[in-house]
């Protein structure tokens, strides 16, 4: 088959009797022999068996988990091709909504080691990720997109498990700030922790709920509690076992000077704002910044760096926007996968706020949102922040101006 476009789940797409066969670890131009794996009345899956024609970009992965945990995408390619299929992809995407304007790419300094924060599954006494491509769960000793001090508490953990089992554990996850890292153990009930020495460089949290980033996990305790802080851009904030944090923090600060410099000194609102970093660094040009966050946990934290110039409200955005929004200048959102409200961009919209900076790492919502707001608004910049390098997810930030 031969490759002929790379679809934004990074699977290159082939065609066969009119029918999509998506395969991994491809790139376009390629020929390759590929063996069916899955098939549904709209595509197929398929896997290489041999590689016809290869792409002159193609180099050996370098992690032993590739093509099996399902956590990477573009091992197999160098990274300038890496980020000229992504914005590809992006281009791809935007022509849904009839742009065909330029894309600009920020690169990541750090191409593998960036990521501050890992979140493991635990298995049959084992760590590992659950394959977004099979759904099975595959033990993994290592990650090479972790910062390098996570894998050294990984290790850790891994003879701490080896000598120790739970019955209710589902995930532990590493977190890495200021001078060390923090080691998150996710129970999905409550379960006796027996504490071993060999965790005492750490602090241990224990929490016990369905998915760790949320208001209905419980911290039930924490070893080792030290003063834990992060610092971006000259910022010192808290940091907690719960509350977002962008991954790659070289990255994270590309993106928020990005921001910084397309606000002027306006009256600002930060939608889905998190910790309220960003609202803290906009601070010091904005006259004044409405941040909006839902999660208490990351509303603490904000109202902790708060400068007198900020408001941190603790609400859903579409509960509370229309109640913010007369005369302000510009309105940040960095919505969660699930994008924005329909309520949320109306708001925006009735009220004539006249640009929005929108920060989005899911494509099909950002194209749905963007479907809305582009009756009304002219797309003026497109960067890529290369926030995951070696994955197929994009961060992507738009500015947009009204008519
Ligand atoms: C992608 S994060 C962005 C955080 C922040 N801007 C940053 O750079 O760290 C999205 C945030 O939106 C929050 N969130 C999700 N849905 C929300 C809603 N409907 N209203 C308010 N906040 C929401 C999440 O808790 C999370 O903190």
């Amino acid at each position: 088959m031969k490759i002929i476009d790379i679809a934004y789940s990074g699977n290159g797409v082939a065609k066969e009797n009119g029918k999509v066969v998506f395969v991994p670890q491809t790139d376009i131009g390629e020929e390759v022999d590929v063996e069916i794996v899955k098939t549904t009345s709209k595509f197929d899956i398929g896997k290489i068996s041999e590689i016809e024609k290869a792409s002159p970009f193609r180099v050996i992965p370098p992690c032993p988990y590739y093509g099996k945990c399902g956590g990477c995408d573009f091992q197999h390619l160098t990274y300038e091709r890496e980020l000229e299929l992504k914005r590809h992809i992006l281009q791809n995407e935007l022509k849904k909504i009839n742009f065909s304007g330029e894309i600009d790419v920020e690169k990541s300094e750090k191409v593998y080691n960036y990521r501050n924060k890992i979140k493991l599954t635990y298995k049959n006494g084992e760590l590992g990720y659950i394959s977004n491509l099979t759904h099975d769960f595959v033990a993994v000793d290592s990650c090479m997109l972790a910062e390098k001090n996570i894998l050294l508490a990984l290790k850790v953990v891994r003879e701490f498990l080896s000598k120790n089992h739970f019955q209710y554990l589902k995930n532990v996850a590493f977190r890495s700030y200021q001078n060390g890292v923090m080691i998150i153990f996710l129970f999905s009930q409550k379960e006796k922790f027996v504490y071993d020495e060999v965790l005492n460089s750490y602090p241990v949290v224990i929490a016990v709920g369905e998915i760790l980033e949320s208001d209905k996990t419980k911290v039930v305790k924490i070893y080792n509690n030290t003063d834990m802080k992060y610092r971006l851009m000259g910022e010192e904030f808290d940091i907690d076992a719960k509350s977002f944090l962008q991954v790659n923090k070289d990255m994270a600060e590309k993106l928020y000077k990005f921001v910084l410099n397309n606000i002027g000194e306006q009256v600002v609102i930060n939608a889905y704002s998190g910790q309220g970093v960003l609202s803290k660094i906009l601070s010091k040009k904005a006259k004044k910044v409405v941040g909006i966050e839902m999660q208490k946990s990351s509303h603490l934290i904000a109202e902790k760096i708060k400068s007198p110039n900020m408001l941190n409200v603790n609400a859903k955005v579409e509960d509370v926007i229309g109640k913010f929004a007369t005369d302000v200048d510009a309105v940040v959102l960095d919505p969660a996968r699930e994008g924005c409200k329909s309520e949320v961009l109306s708001e925006i919209i009735k009220a004539n706020i006249k640009k929005i900076i929108y920060i989005s790492c899911n494509f099909s919502t950002l194209v749905r949102d963007l479907k809305s707001l582009t009756k009304f608004y002219k797309i003026d910049k497109v960067k890529i922040f290369d926030m995951f390098p070696k994955t197929a997810n994009l961060e992507v930030c738009l500015i947009l101006e009204k008519f």
